[in-house]
């Protein structure tokens, strides 16, 4: 039927800002009329967001892009957008003979279009860098009611040695303050209470009159925003107004993502993280003086190219002084074209052993977690209800400091702030009791 809606079904990978984009994008195509469908049969066009941070996220993309291909009519048009779409190109476009179009994060804008020239059989890859683009006339389709991502910043411009993020995302720039605040406005209108701030580094965050600091305060002020979040900040860009901002805005949430990589000095300089083991460490010490209590979470990767046994133990100390809460671990991965993979051959550490390294960082790190999580039960705290849990009749809330507690109720309840006791831990995450506060209890009379 020709007054029937085309239809697109989008599949993310990756990190929030990918998901973020994936918003842009099915803002911009119902803009143009398409309606979004949750499975790939039979949609007219398929697009999958791709993630290029390790070698495996690419192979199973790369599996899930060719079995895609059993779910296409034959008009469908098969998109692969993102990281591994920047990076491949039109490499893509020879590998897998079904994809039509290959279009990386700066080249959005042209979706519809493109999408047109694929229905007349053409095949492209988009994968120019854009500076000026921010995406600022698209509309965000935002699926989830009580949390929001706003896109900050984009690209890069550190140089980590194993990361392939400034190759797939270009070099770093930031959308203007104003902008940002007339999103949060936005947002805001449409009930959510939760905003997280989203960029590579995104507390070096400047639009050429206002840092970070200033954008914490501007969101943190905008009335109906409750809760701000960002991630991933860089430790070298904790300026003292950024913390100073975060301590006294008062909806600046009481966590922190903030990736270690590595606790050996030795090994942070060959991956150029531009820090010291001290230097994270006083990092860490500076921010929980300024925000008591505050929740920190890391990433690490093991087995980078020389390091050694006395290295890695450097970061099972590191992990244990610091006392993280939780931590993302990972095996390193080469890249191509990242310096990384110009190292000397001899120093690459054999699968073996970087999987008995990360088995052991686990454990470490989970031992700290379980410590962290039984020391806090019977403490109250309110939480945001996000949405059902997996298990049964339960829902999933999260802290300020961004700690999970389930808690029963049912669907009526997502959205609302309610105060819990946490009365049980499975070691990564809480149950929860709900404390009659007084505003939920009926009043008197
Ligand atoms: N911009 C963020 C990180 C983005 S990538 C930041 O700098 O904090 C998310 C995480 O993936 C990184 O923190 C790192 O721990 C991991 N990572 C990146 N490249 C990797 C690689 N080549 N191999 C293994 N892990 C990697
Ligand atoms: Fe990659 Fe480093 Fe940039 Fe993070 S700061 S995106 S790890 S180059
Ligand atoms: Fe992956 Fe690109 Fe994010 S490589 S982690 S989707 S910036």
């Amino acid at each position: 039927m020709a007054s029937e809606s085309p239809t697109v079904y989008i599949e993310t990978y990756g990190c929030q800002m990918n998901v973020s984009d994936s918003e842009l994008m099915l803002g911009r195509l119902a803009e143009y009329g398409y309606r979004e469908v949750d499975a790939p049969d039979g949609a007219d066009v398929i697009l999958v967001n791709t993630c290029a941070i390790r070698d495996h996220a690419e192979q199973r993309v790369l599996g899930r892009i060719g079995e895609l291909k059993r779910h296409m009519k034959s008009t469908t048009v098969l998109g692969v957008t993102g990281c591994m779409a920047q990076r491949l190109g039109p490499r893509l476009l020879e590998r897998a003979k079904h994809v039509a179009l290959v279009i990386g994060p700066d080249g959005y804008r042209a979706l519809p279009s493109l999408i047109e020239s694929a229905r007349h059989g053409e095949r492209v890859a988009k994968v120019d860098f854009d500076l000026e683009e921010h995406y600022e006339d698209f509309r965000a389709r935002r699926v989830d009611g009580v949390s929001a991502w706003i896109p900050v910043q984009r690209g890069c411009d550190y140089r980590c040695t194993y990361c392939i993020v400034p190759t797939t995302r270009g070099p770093e720039r930031s959308r203007a303050l104003a902008d940002v605040i007339r999103e949060t406005h936005e947002i805001v209108a449409q009930g959510i209470t939760e905003i997280t701030l989203l960029g590579q580094t995104v507390n070096s965050y400047y639009d050429g009159t206002h840092d970070f600091a200033d954008l914490l305060r501007a969101v943190g002020a905008v009335p109906g925003v409750r809760r701000l979040r960002f991630t991933s900040p860089h430790p070298n860009d904790f300026s003292d107004a950024v913390i100073e901002a975060m301590a006294t805005t008062g909806a600046v949430c009481e966590h922190v993502h903030l990736p270690m990589q590595s606790g050996s000095t030795t090994t942070l300089k060959r991956m150029l993280r531009r820090y010291t083991r001290e230097e994270y460490a006083e990092c860490a010490r500076r921010l929980r003086a300024a925000i008591p209590g505050l929740a920190l979470t890391t990433d690490i990767i093991v087995g980078f190219p020389g390091e050694t046994e006395e290295e890695f133990a450097e970061t099972l100390t590191a992990v244990r002084e610091i006392g993280f809460d939780d931590a993302y671990t990972f095996k390193f991965s080469a890249r191509e074209g990242t310096p990384a993979t110009r190292l000397p051959e001899a120093w690459t550490v054999s699968d073996e052993v970087a999987s008995d390294r990360l088995e052991r960082l686990i454990d470490t790190v989970r031992e700290g977690t379980r410590a962290i999580n039984m020391s806090m039960l019977g403490t109250r705290h309110e939480v945001l209800v996000e949405k059902l849990a997996r298990r049964g009749t339960l829902l999933q809330t999260r802290t300020r400091h961004h700690r999970t507690v389930l808690i029963p109720g049912d669907d009526s309840m997502i959205g609302r702030y309610l105060m819990t006791e946490l009365t049980g831990t499975t070691g990564s995450t809480f149950t929860g009791a709900v404390v009659p506060t007084r505003a939920a209890l009926p009043l008197a009379g």
